[in-house]
């Protein structure tokens, strides 16, 4: 949550500053500010709204912006205080010396506010983060202005998550960054250092980035950057090169990060497969630094995550249990470590997340190995905390995902699931080496299989428009099907900002059956007719439960399965393929469904209000 660049070097510092917000605006969009340091000044401006009203007021501004080379910018999900002008960052000191943008909460900020006032400092905004600028400027003169000792200072002093940057108007060859529990990473260029929350927002720039470890505050020049911990010790620092360009975070020719996204997902789903699996069929896990030996002492995996992270880890229970015999639990991050879990060295914890940076799921993943268990990430973002701080880690390999729905890591995060589940039970002899080989191949199959769903999603985007007035819709599944249809409702809830609800469809006479009224919108996720045919059969009679209370169903199913039609009144379909794969294509016409629906609505796809792509906070 909260977008954060900053930048010294030998470009106009608002171009490059303004352009790395571009790309991190999907990280809240609140409002937008940037301040630039120059010849002892500080320029700043900063508006509510998305950064489009920033750039227009820089436009008009009065004096123009001057010719820096330094500065710093913001894009906020608000947290303390409205979405305002006032309350946007970057928030100045009162003797006009120090900007400063954070993301993050600054908990103790009422009883430092209070200190404040006692200094006689009047505070302008509601926000946490203004405590913070007033901190660090009455720091300066007595470090003998060093920016990053002020800042050492303060952060010691602040509790809470944070990632702060900050500038002085007396000291415009220097931008200083901070983090605690929330996301900073450095980038390194040819005379020119960036900060940024995540590395879009330099990658046009340089692909060479530093991570920042805990409690670490890094000073960045022109020449170079020095990293130490809160105390002033230098600190280690590991660098990595970024994998992907500058276009794999542009829209591409589509209308929408979330079309671009959905379109990608064959290919995100091959690049996760790739490299991994050898030719004997063997799977190589590179970054699973938990042993083999350690692994078949695992009793229990416990599956921590949130929103679209959560639902790919119910998918994976399902495969893992069958694969491996070992009992899975899927939990919200948000929910585990308040309910005393039973957790031990024997436990694997997989902690699910795209980002790498969901608060929750960190939290639940500390709490994991607090208490002894092994923790392994499946993640998509290289130099992020969550797999900084687990035992092992599976990346995905789908790109960078911009827009704030879920896609391609959705299917990305099941298939690394299968490969861990996979993984599982080769080592632990569950399977034989044919049969994991047999799976293999299905998965290495799937590829090509989304790329016939998304040849054939017309009809959905044509059934999306004309059930666009529908007040609510409801999604139903059974098996694997079931954390599909809790999908297809998020889509439509956070995109389309509509009632929509996903059940297990044995649940649907339990209750929720009494919402079925005349026309309401029911999708059905029908499995494969082959193999478990008891599934495909109780879900036929599901269909034919809710039709006869009047519900106009939407039924994905399989090519060739024609025992639905007769109560379809549309009929979606997918590629046939094992019950397992299923969600790697029924998924497809459901993010279809919900972007073509808030698109009909006239909603903004790619950033949905209320939301931001990566949740910092708890
Ligand atoms: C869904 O479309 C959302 N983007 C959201 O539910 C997301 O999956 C969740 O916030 C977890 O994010 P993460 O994968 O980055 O941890």
């Amino acid at each position: 949550m909260c977008g954060i660049v900053g930048y010294v070097g030998h470009r106009p510092a608002l171009d490059v500053v303004i352009s790395g917000l571009r790309r991190l605006e999907y990280r809240g969009y609140d409002s937008a500010g940037v301040a630039l340091a120059i010849d002892g000044e500080l320029w700043t401006e900063k508006r509510a709204g998305k950064l489009a009203n920033l750039e227009a007021a820089v436009a008009e501004a009065a004096p123009p912006p001057p010719p820096a080379t330094t500065g710093i910018g913001h894009t906020r999900w608000a947290t303390h205080g409205g979405p305002t002008d006032r309350n946007a960052h970057p928030h100045v000191s009162s003797d006009g010396a120090v900007a400063i943008i954070h993301n993050g909460i600054i908990e103790n900020f009422a009883e430092l506010r209070e200190e404040l006032a006692r200094e006689g400092i009047e505070l302008l905004s509601e926000t946490d983060t203004e405590v913070a600028a007033h901190l660090v400027a009455l720091e300066l003169p007595r470090c003998a202005g060093d920016l990053a000792e002020a800042m050492r200072r303060v952060c010691r002093r602040l509790n809470g998550a944070f990632t702060l940057v900050a500038v002085d108007a007396s000291r415009p060859d220097v931008v200083v960054g901070a983090r605690r529990n929330s996301p900073l990473v450095v980038g390194v260029g040819e005379g020119e250092s960036f900060l940024a929350s995540d590395v879009a927002a330099f990658i046009e720039f340089t692909r060479d980035a530093i991570e920042l470890g805990q409690d670490q505050v890094v000073e960045v020049r022109r020449e170079g950057v020095e990293v130490t911990d809160f105390d002033g010790n230098p600190a280690e620092v590991t660098p990595f090169t970024v994998d992907w360009d500058a276009s794999a975070a542009e829209k591409g020719g589509y209308d929408l990060f979330m079309l671009k996204e959905i379109a990608e997902q064959p290919k995100a789903v091959a690049d996760t497969l790739r490299g991994r699996i050898e030719r004997d069929g063997t799977l190589r896990l590179d970054d699973m630094r938990i042993t083999p030996a350690e692994l078949r002492e695992i009793d229990k995996i416990v599956v921590v995550a949130c929103g679209t992270a959560y639902h790919a880890g119910m998918v994976a229970k399902y495969a893992i249990e069958h694969w491996t015999r070992i009992p899975v639990e899927c939990e919200l991050a948000s929910e585990f470590r308040y309910r005393d879990p039973i957790i031990h060295p024997r436990t694997l914890v997989i902690a699910i997340s795209q980002s790498g940076e969901t608060m929750d799921t960190l939290m639940a993943l500390r709490y994991a190995r607090e208490q002894g268990a092994r923790v392994l990430a499946i993640c998509n973002t290289v130099g992020s905390t969550i797999p900084r701080e687990s035992d092992a880690v599976l990346y995905t390999y789908a790109g960078p995902e911009i827009a704030v729905a879920s896609t391609k890591a959705f299917l990305t995060q099941i298939v690394a699931a299968y490969l861990v589940g996979l993984y599982l039970a080769q080592v632990r002899g569950n399977k034989f080496g044919d049969e994991v080989r047999q799976i293999l191949d299905e998965l290495e199959e799937m590829p090509a299989k989304v790329d016939l769903v998304l040849d054939t999603v017309e009809g959905v985007r044509k059934i999306a428009r004309e059930l666009a007035d529908s007040p609510s819709v409801l999604f139903i599944g059974r098996h694997v099907g079931y954390p599909v249809a809790l999908e297809g409702a998020l889509k439509l809830k956070e995109l389309a900002y509509m009632h929509a609800e996903g059940f297990a469809a044995g649940e649907l006479k339990h209750g929720p059956i009494a919402l079925i009224e005349e026309g309401m919108p029911v999708v059905v996720i029908v499995p494969s007719p082959r193999g478990r045919s008891v599934l495909h059969d109780k879900i036929v009679s599901n269909v034919q439960e809710v039709r006869a209370r009047g519900a106009r169903t939407i039924v994905v199913a399989e090519e060739g399965d024609e025992s639905v039609v007769p109560y379809a009144d549309h009929i979606v379909r997918v590629p046939p393929c094992p019950t397992l794969m299923q969600p790697l294509v029924s998924t497809v016409p459901l993010q279809v469904f919900a972007c073509e629906m808030a698109t009909a609505k006239g909603h903004d796809v790619d950033q949905p209000r209320n939301l931001a792509k990566s949740v910092t906070v708890e």
